[in-house]
């Protein structure tokens, strides 16, 4: 595996995200933490490093969201991109800059592109037939088209992938396919697209892949996969008829833009060339130069085939030298989902757990999913908090930074003589930046930060074992030696923690009252000059109290619990009706006149309707959500000719029409004008 000491300078760039939505948990801990991390690192060691993220702004998800909420694309996404480049800040995500896709200079960078490969004669062109909607009249993009999947029959399978059995498909392989924008059936329609032949760039891109075993298991797994199942790699659609994206710029290309896969990884160059406007080649082009792109595992084949291949055709710009992708977060043993809001959002976490950054960044990494799936889990997080972070690295802080006050003044106190387990503490402290950088150099985050917690460990072992807080009565020089060697460590933890915990860290450097140093400094056990005086310190971390998990558990119950109902009740759209059966019902306008509750029942009141016609009773079951004396007066829709029942030996002639929410709750309908008579007919 290639080191960073093997190149003159990195790019990590940190998959671009859909500016369609707040950030979760499961962004951060899929790709924009470690990346985070690792960048850190590679600053504190003096590495020629930087680090370029942005908002993806085109692509299907983006307009759906649009049509949704009835505003424009462009409108989605000047919100989510503040919203999200806003997020990251706040949780110490340190891009050197976060850019978007609907830029100009981004627009301009990948219709370059894209010219250069047309002009090479890179792409195959390719007509093809595809969904169109004569209504809306336009093409239909794989997510746009609804219908009944082939395999397990679910009504609403997407033109890509049917979400119910995970199979995925051809638009034209659904039965009954409907367009999303019209509820119509689309037609085929004949269209020019210009697709990169993956197939006979195959051999290339197996030759790259091969000198990659190196990474990530996971990641060479999924791309040998790719390179070897079936018939191997397809050549693949370059341009979409679509009007939101980068535009073809071909003169027969009116109403397409570019593949938002093409474009949006072209958006790490444009990141780059928007920082560095004169520099930014250095980063791209040069061979001494290394390229590295962190992902979640859904987008290994786009960075790892496609990508690549696109670059390979380009011809002036370094490939990819590593990809780690992680797998996935889950949720309390459940995927992570925006939908079903199944996430812990980070804007509301920040609001729950105020200046808490670290405590998450900590309870993520510690649990990144680097190798498989792997969930977050409330209880985890506080244990992690309690018995780990307060209970290990704050407690040894804390305790270091308090005896020195209370023994020397806040002075760090001189050592006149070491014993021999001393020499031998201090000789393991300053292999520990070796450690931890050996398993970040390696992407495992995870190895890495158990080595900083036994650093914290170490220290705790060892004023445990030395027990200065008895010593000092009897030998204040062992005391000073003692002390002088915790508040070493104390150091090399604020520069070691810097990458996972960078608030931590400067609150650290801001205890010891002294300026942040690097990575190379924390090999040294000599950081801190006998006679310099301390700050006042203040507590690392706080407890983590059961009530605040319990609202955060109680919070996703709610959640799961309107989850259930929905897909019960409300996803499910009942088998059509005709125009005659709907004119069968006689639904009208009426008003409560009286209202008791049925005796021996909780929930049934006795009715006395005014329904323009008659006077009559219904026993209605609603008493659980309105009491009897509230709606007397009340103007109300009734279907009027229900066959009377028998409800508790009281005969109801009719019945009223209510809208029941997930959870049972229960709300009249009613006519919105009071100038609606009883007796009117509602149709
Ligand atoms: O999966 C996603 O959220 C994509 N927007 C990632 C794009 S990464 C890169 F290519 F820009
Ligand atoms: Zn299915």
């Amino acid at each position: 595996m290639g080191k960073s000491t093997d190149f003159n300078r990195t790019l990590v760039t940190a998959a671009l995200p859909y500016a369609n939505g707040p950030v979760h948990i499961g962004h951060l801990a899929g790709c924009y933490l470690p990346s985070d991390i690792y960048v850190r690192y590679l600053r504190s060691t003096g590495s020629d490093v930087k680090f370029v993220c942005g908002s993806d702004e085109h692509g299907v998800p983006i307009t759906i969201k649009a049509k949704n909420e009835g505003v424009t694309p462009q409108e989605v996404v000047d919100k989510y991109h503040e919203l999200m480049r806003d997020t990251f800040k706040e949780f110490g995500i340190s891009f050197d800059i976060y850019s978007r896709t609907s830029s100009e200079l981004h627009h301009k960078t990948a219709a370059e592109f894209f010219k250069k490969l047309y002009d090479k004669g890179s792409f195959e062109e390719q007509i093809t037939e595809q969904y169109f909607d004569e209504s809306a009249n336009q093409f239909l993009a794989d997510r746009y088209i609804v219908g009944t999947c082939p395999k397990c029959r679910n009504e609403n399978a997407y033109g890509d992938q049917c979400e119910s059995c995970g199979i995925s498909l051809n638009p034209t392989d659904l039965i009954n396919p409907k367009s999303k924008l019209s509820g119509q059936p689309p037609v085929l329609r004949k269209t020019k697209n210009w697709f990169l032949p993956l197939d006979k760039l195959q051999p290339d891109i197996q030759t790259y892949i091969n000198k990659h075993s190196d990474w990530k298991t996971n990641v060479f797994g999924q791309c040998k996969s790719w390179l070897e199942s079936g018939d191997g790699l397809q050549p693949r659609a370059m341009t979409r008829d679509l009007n939101w994206g980068v535009k073809v710029p071909l003169k027969d290309a009116e109403g397409k833009v570019l593949y938002v896969w093409f474009d949006a990884p072209i958006g790490y160059i444009s990141a780059t060339k928007e920082l560095l406007p004169n520099d930014w080649e250095k980063y791209w082009k040069q061979k001494d130069s290394r390229l590295i792109h962190f992902i979640g595992k859904d987008n290994i084949v786009f960075h790892c085939i496609i990508f690549p291949a696109m670059l390979m055709q380009h011809g002036e710009f370094i490939l990819p030298d590593n990809v780690p992708a992680n797998e996935f977060l889950n949720l309390e043993h459940d995927k992570l989902s925006t939908s079903r809001n199944w996430a812990v959002w980070l804007h509301e976490y920040l609001n729950d757990f105020k200046d808490k950054q670290d405590v998450l960044r900590y309870v993520l990494c510690a649990n990144a999913p680097e190798s498989r799936d792997n969930d977050f889990t409330w209880k985890d997080f506080q244990a992690r908090n309690n018995s780990e972070l307060l209970a290990i690295f704050g407690n040894f802080v804390n305790r270091t930074l308090v005896l020195t006050h209370k023994f020397f003044d806040g002075k760090v106190p001189e050592v006149s003589e070491y014993t021999k387990e001393d020499l031998s503490t201090l000789e393991e402290i300053s292999k520990f930046p070796e450690k931890i950088s050996h398993s970040l150099e390696e992407f495992r985050f995870r190895e890495a930060l158990a080595e900083l917690m036994n650093l914290a460990r170490l220290g705790n072992k060892y004023l445990a074992d030395n027990e200065p807080w008895k010593l000092i009565k009897t030998n204040e020089i062992r005391v000073k030696a003692i002390i002088n060697i915790s508040l070493q460590i104390t150091t090399n933890l604020a520069i070691l923690c810097e990458p996972f915990l960078p608030f931590t860290s400067v609150r650290i450097f801001s205890f010891l009252k002294i300026q942040p140093l690097n990575w190379m400094h924390a090999k040294r056990t000599d950081n801190l000059t006998s006679g310099h005086t301390i700050g006042k310190e203040e507590l690392l971390f706080e407890p983590i109290e059961d009530e605040a998990i319990l609202f955060q558990t109680e919070k996703l119950a709610a959640t799961k619990k309107t989850n259930v109902s929905i897909n019960k009740s409300l996803m499910i759209q009942k088998p059509e009706t005709s125009f005659d059966d709907f004119g069968k019902m006689d639904i009208r306008v009426a008003t409560i006149l009286e209202a008791e509750k049925v005796p021996k029942t909780d929930k049934l009141l006795k009715l006395k309707i005014d329904t323009g016609i008659d006077v009559r009773t219904i026993v209605s079951g609603i008493a659980t959500w309105y009491k009897s004396e509230e709606i007397i007066g009340r103007k109300i829709v009734m279907l009027a000719n229900l066959a009377p029942r028998k409800i508790k030996g009281i005969e109801s002639q009719g019945m009223i029409l209510m809208a029941e929410n997930p959870d049972g709750e229960l709300s009249f309908v009613s006519p919105e004008k009071m100038s609606a008579l009883n007796g009117a007919i509602v149709k």
